[in-house]
């Protein structure tokens, strides 16, 4: 199955709506999660952070990221919030994993890894206004479980791009790449477009918030009755940078499997979900979705290479990176080690 890519459809239709783009660089790959595991350190599985250094074993909704953190990894200085995903690893013939490096998209280039995190106002010609997500605010897309296409149809954007050169946006898949992408995979994160207007979050971090009735947020579909309130299209592009592992004598030796795994254990990639604190100061991002700007002069930024300094104190200490006999928290085979779990702060 395949989607059409808002940012491709924002490159080829430029000028036509603006988006809030820009790049946010790793944080922290650490065994958290405070959004679904709340202090329990750590985590059933790896995530790499990136955004505001208040991110941590608990996240009080009540004591917003922007009075907690002292700095961002995110090109605005006013955003503390926090983006997360699963990590990816490569699981190579003799059982061992390596965990596949970030890569940052074209113009981001100084970025140390991380993700491009979009703020899609609106689409279409005439302008209609979104509400930006108030402080508390959190929410998850995508389940960590699913591995299958019936599953992940519920999804409608969460998808993956073979890169053939760093421009490519077209292609997407629900499924992991079956072939080596010669310029890494993107993981798509996107996602829904419509608030119940009431809850900051919900039990499971999804119900509070909906895709629209019909359509796409894209063209313009309503939001339903039930989610009547239309917030910006968040959206994540995540690099995954494959190119040390695309020789197809590393690739498993069936001929027709692919080698990558999330953390979580899935190698279908059915399982792609991505976490949202949002964090941003005041009113900063209502009013740069009012005012539909593109690069946003009047949002106070620092330089990528700035970002690339803040710093969060690392709370899990394990190895997550090098060759690994098991992925953090996992055991060889890829299921979860539940017992492993323990509850500290
Ligand atoms: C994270 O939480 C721990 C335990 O509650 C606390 O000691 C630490 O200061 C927190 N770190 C940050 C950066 O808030
Ligand atoms: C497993 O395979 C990888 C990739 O070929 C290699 O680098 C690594 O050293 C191997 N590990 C073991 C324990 O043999």
């Amino acid at each position: 199955m395949r989607w059409s890519s808002s940012a491709a459809l924002a490159l080829t239709a430029s000028g036509a709506h603006a988006l809030l783009r820009f790049s946010c660089s790793q944080l922290v790959v650490e065994r958290l999660d405070p959004l679904v595991n709340p202090g329990i350190a750590p985590s059933p599985h790896l995530h790499q952070i990136v955004g505001g250094n208040a991110f941590n074993t608990t996240m009080d909704p009540l004591k917003p990221p922007p009075s907690q953190a002292t700095c961002t990894t995110c090109t605005f200085v006013d955003d503390f919030s926090n983006y997360w995903t699963a990590v990816l690893y490569f699981r190579a013939r003799n059982g061992s994993y390596h965990r596949v490096p970030q890569k940052p998209n074209v113009g981001f280039e100084q970025a140390n890894g991380g993700m491009t995190i979009y703020y899609i106002p609106y689409t279409g010609r005439t302008k209609s206004s979104v509400t930006a997500f108030k402080p508390g605010f959190r929410m998850l897309i995508g389940r960590q479980d699913y591995r299958t296409r019936e599953e992940a149809s519920r999804f409608r954007q969460l998808t993956y791009t073979c890169l053939q050169n760093p421009m490519t946006r077209t292609g997407e898949t629900l499924d992991f790449p079956k072939q080596p992408c010669p310029a890494g995979i993107m993981a798509n994160v996107r996602f829904p477009t419509c608030w119940d207007g009431k809850n900051l979050d919900s039990p499971d971090h999804m119900s509070h918030v909906a895709y629209p009735e019909t359509g796409t947020f894209e063209n313009g579909g309503p939001c339903p009755a039930t989610h009547p309130v239309k917030i910006p299209q968040l959206f994540y592009e995540v690099i995954w940078d494959t190119t040390k592992f695309n020789s197809k004598d590393l690739w498993p030796e069936d001929g027709t499997s692919q080698p990558f795994v999330w953390s979580q254990g899935d190698s279908t990639g059915f399982g792609n979900h991505g976490d949202y604190v949002f964090g941003w100061k005041d009113d900063a991002l209502q009013k740069a979705m009012d005012s539909n700007c593109d690069s946003c002069p009047q949002l106070k930024s620092q330089t990528i290479a700035q970002g690339n300094q803040c710093r969060k104190q690392v709370v899990v200490h394990e190895e997550v990176d090098g060759w690994l006999n098991a992925i953090p928290g996992m055991s060889p085979g890829m299921e979860p080690i539940v017992s492993g779990l323990s509850l500290r702060q």
